[in-house]
């Protein structure tokens, strides 16, 4: 595993989600309660709508297009549950947040 810096604490905070570029690969981080950060892929596995653009309440979050909801904790599906998203694994140190972004890859609906 390759954990590379992506930003620190002072550019994401808590209940925020941005995209990042990191090893030319777009990530998606989800800065949740108690400290925990989500990094995942950018594009909802429906219809490659950008997650960025939904909504975050709590753990789950919610895509604008067609209104799947996955939780941004497990990146499960939430509703629908047969879906899922993708879970880069992360490093936190000190203030600082790293992602392996080679660690998973972004999942896709099968129609
Ligand atoms: S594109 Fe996200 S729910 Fe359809």
């Amino acid at each position: 595993m390759t954990f590379l810096r992506v930003c620190s604490f002072d550019d994401l905070w808590e209940g925020e989600m941005k995209v990042f570029t990191v090893d030319g690969i777009e990530v998606l981080l989800v800065h949740l309660k108690g400290g925990h950060v989500t990094a995942t892929q950018v594009v909802c596995p429906h219809q490659n709508v950008e997650l960025v653009e939904g909504t975050l309440e709590g753990d789950i979050l919610t895509c604008r297009m067609h209104l799947w909801q996955f939780n941004a904790r497990t990146c499960t599906g939430h509703n629908p549950t047969h879906t899922q998203i993708a879970s880069y694994p992360t490093q936190i140190q000190g203030d600082e947040i790293f992602v392996d972004v080679n660690g998973d890859v972004p999942k896709f609906a099968t129609p």
